[in-house]
């Protein structure tokens, strides 16, 4: 076989046999095919796109390019999730323990953040003495025991995806549906769950801008799983103004406590709720759907959810002595409305960026973070607000230069007519 031949292939928009892409994937990891010819290949993928067999068969070079982890020592079905990212997502650090409290086990490696975006590990090390270095045998043991571990990768998981996603990062072929969809789905596989619940988000802080792509890129993703055995089932949800009210990673984990205790903001609360009972109905802790959501709903006000919250931060060498003072931040500044009206739009984006700006988040791989900093909204889109009114909440370690100012400002757009508040579900796909 001969690389230029697999790219004039695809140029000219015929489907490619597992078999070519198969070599042109092991040839990458090799070495043996260079960045130029590859960029080509994404380039010609980006505008001709692929077929579902060829998307799971790209899926399936990537998955089996290094490492996959092996999760049969875990007794049971085991549930796993993955968020396209978006800001103030801080959704695993309940659902996680939401499901394990009703029986189900997630083993769940997760990343870091980047950009305006943050990461569940960062999210875990804001707490004093938390890590996420678990050993392949630690991370088995603690969900056999406790029903759920969240780790850093150890393993060498997926290293084609990471030669790719840099490629693609400089050539301009991220946004291409089989790229993402076979890009997510080699790591999720590898990871080796039963069962995976994809939230893919739309709007302004997320990859996918519209319903249409983000319907495309979740249906692609579930019939992938499905075409490896697996239960896939993507949430297509709202973007358009960050999740819940904080954003920003120990501001992040008070508010996941909050929403554990039974009085978290709503969307966050119906979002957990919602792919709760996926996961636990699929893992097989409930006879019915609806019979998994009155479980997941019931352990977020109990205090089930919260006691395995604590299990699990305790499991993984963390402690919070004394939540009160919990947020740290040396200065917090009102954000406050220069105009009376119902507000209609909050930049996800616009906030993320703030927050990162604030040291809340990385610019480049190598920043390091500052746990405390943040933004809380006090309002959300649909909420009425009156000139001179707070906005937000600047939680600050430094002094707060304008151009952070200037990102809340173009943040939020406030008219003179109500809005009604949008739905978090847009649309449920399996
Ligand atoms: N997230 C990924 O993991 N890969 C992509 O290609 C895009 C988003």
């Amino acid at each position: 076989m001969r690389m230029v031949d697999i790219i004039e292939k695809k140029r000219d928009g015929l489907t490619l046999s597992a078999e070519e892409i198969e070599f042109v994937i092991h040839g990458y990891v090799k070495g043996t095919i260079p960045d130029y010819q590859i960029s080509a290949w994404l380039m010609a993928i980006y505008f001709v796109g692929m077929t579902d067999e060829e998307s799971a068969a790209l899926t399936k070079s990537m998955l089996y390019s290094g490492d996959v982890i092996d999760l049969s020592p875990i007794k049971g079905l085991k549930v796993d999730k993955h968020s396209t990212g978006g800001v103030g997502d801080k959704t695993t650090l309940i659902l996680g323990p939401l499901v394990a409290s009703a029986g189900a086990k997630l083993a769940k490696l997760s990343g870091r953040g980047l950009g305006h975006t943050g990461g569940t590990l960062d999210k875990l090390e804001s707490i004093d003495g938390c890590h996420i270095n678990l050993s392949e045998q630690a991370f088995i043991d603690q969900v056999n025991k406790i029903n759920i571990a969240v780790a850093g990768q150890t393993a060498e998981l997926v290293p084609a995806d990471k030669l790719l996603y840099a490629l693609r990062d400089v050539t301009g072929s991220v946004p291409s549906i089989p790229l993402i969809a076979s890009s997510i789905m080699s790591k999720k596989l590898a990871a080796g769950a039963d069962v995976i619940c994809l939230d893919v988000k739309i709007g302004d802080g997320a990859f996918m801008k519209t319903i249409d792509d983000a319907r495309i890129l979740s249906r692609l993703m579930v019939n992938i799983g499905k075409s490896f055995g697996k239960i896939v089932i993507a949430f297509v949800t709202d973007m358009n103004q960050p999740l819940g009210l904080a954003v920003g990673n120990r501001l992040e984990v008070k508010e996941a406590i909050d929403t554990l205790s039974g009085h978290g903001p709503h969307d966050l609360e119906t979002l957990c709720v919602e792919i709760g009972s996926h996961m636990i109905y699929n893992a097989k802790q409930a006879k019915t759907l609806e019979e998994a959501k009155t479980i997941a709903y019931d352990n977020l006000h109990n205090g089930k959810a919260l006691a395995k919250f604590y299990e699990f931060i305790t499991a993984q060498g963390g402690h919070i002595d004394d939540l009160e003072h919990f947020i740290k931040a040396k200065e917090i500044v009102e954000f406050k409305s220069k105009k009376t009206g119902y507000i209609k739009v909050i930049k996800a984006l616009n906030i993320g960026l703030a927050s990162m700006k604030l040291g809340g988040g990385r610019e480049t791989k190598d920043d390091i973070i500052d746990p405390m900093v943040g933004i809380v909204l006090a309002k959300k889109i649909g909420n009425h607000v009156n000139s001179g009114e707070t906005l937000a909440r600047i939680y600050a370690d430094k002094p707060i230069s304008a151009d952070i100012f200037d990102s809340l400002t173009e943040a939020f757009d406030i008219v003179d007519y109500p809005i009604t508040t949008p739905p978090i579900i847009l649309e449920i796909i399996r």
